[in-house]
């Protein structure tokens, strides 16, 4: 194995004999813009070699040096996915050629819609251990909330109850505020008495994503961030990021990685500005182009390219927010929108959802 050091940031990692300068910056997360996908043809992807070994660098082939500038202003210039490592190097990304430089503004319309939210949070006081007759902590709670929720019986997961007894004195938390989703399932059980529930809606496109965390009870936007898609390091356009899952699947996981990192940055800093915690949002729904929507469930999308371009899936599903890795409450569910087909996507039924004949 190899050192490699990318430059700005001083990023370091190893890399196989052979492999290439880009495919060390992808797994280091160094943004490169590769406007061709990495396949020689476009010039994007140039670096600068800062330091090498003695033979750490493969020859220019005939393809790169056709691309590679004439006469750069001084130092080794190569183009970063045709360069092969065989030896400890540094290299730094000029500007020109950084993929993510700034996070981009992505234009969107607030459209007054009512509030239907499919979760509802109540406070309830719960009895305390030694009542009598003495009952579980499971027992008590559901005997709390569902005389609130006006039921007979609820939902109360054991993955629910695991997370409570994580809590120090759980056993005896005299008042809970219980999140409920559709009226049955308690995803959330936490002490004290919670007084806002948010959610967050995230519309993931190929350059750039926007996510607004809501009032699901006013309907009321707290807060809107919006980012580049740190997925542009593969590509900046969906075929090119889907070639790379079809030449490496482990792409995929990759990919979904990067953007859900930083979705969470966004969700973090979003949170501190509405004075919310992050467990406060426990509802989540999710749109974006098919290719998009694929990614972010871990699904591989290289059907989308290729024909009859179905996607592997069309329904909308549902997902618990911590298999997803998403920073909110663990079990809050991340509803991802249904597609029509491998290029009409949840984002354009939301469009359709929102806008109606004005879209
Ligand atoms: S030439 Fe296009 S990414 Fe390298």
């Amino acid at each position: 194995m190899h050192r490699v050091v990318i430059h700005p940031d001083s990023r370091s990692v190893e890399a196989r004999d052979g492999e290439k300068l880009l495919h060390a910056a992808w797994k280091a997360g160094a943004g490169i813009k590769s406007v061709c996908g990495g396949r020689g043809k476009c010039g994007s992807c140039l670096v600068q070699i800062e330091s090498a070994a003695p033979g750490a660098l493969g020859e220019p082939g005939e393809s790169e040096s056709e691309l590679l500038p004439a006469h750069p202003a001084g130092g080794t210039y190569r183009l970063a996915c045709l360069c092969e490592i065989h030896g400890d190097i540094a290299f730094s990304v000029p500007p020109e050629s950084q993929a993510v430089l700034a996070a981009p503004r992505k234009p969107h319309t607030l459209t007054a819609v009512a509030a239907r939210p499919v979760v509802r949070r109540i406070s309830v006081r719960v009895d305390p251990p030694a009542f009598d007759p003495p009952r579980s902590l499971a027992r008590r709670l559901t005997d709390a909330i569902a005389p609130a929720l006006s039921r007979r019986a609820i939902h109360l997961p054991l993955g629910t109850i695991a997370d409570l007894s994580a809590l120090r004195g759980f056993d005896g938390l005299a008042e809970v505020t219980a999140t409920v989703h559709r009226e049955r399932d308690v995803i959330q059980i936490l002490p004290g008495r919670r007084a806002r529930t948010c959610g967050l809606a995230v519309d993931v496109g190929t350059t750039s994503f926007v996510a607004f965390v809501c009032d699901l009870e006013s309907g009321e936007v707290l807060a809107t961030r919006t980012a580049g898609n740190p997925q542009a390091i593969y590509g900046e356009d969906v075929i090119s990021r889907m070639t790379h899952v079809q030449q490496d699947p482990s792409t995929l996981a990759t990919m979904r990685r990067l953007l859900v990192d930083d979705l969470n940055r966004l969700v973090d800093d979003a949170c501190r500005e509405c004075g919310i915690a992050q467990d406060d949002l426990v509802d989540a729904v999710f749109v974006g182009n098919p290719t998009m929507q694929h990614v972010l469930l871990g699904i591989n999308p290289e059907s989308l390219g290729r024909g009859p371009y179905l996607p592997v899936w069309s329904d909308g599903v549902e997902v618990e927010a911590r298999d997803l890795g998403l920073a909110i409450a663990p079990r809050a569910r991340v509803f991802v929108f249904p597609m029509v087909s491998g290029y009409i996507g949840g984002d354009t039924i939301a469009a359709l959802l929102t806008r109606g004949a004005d879209f």
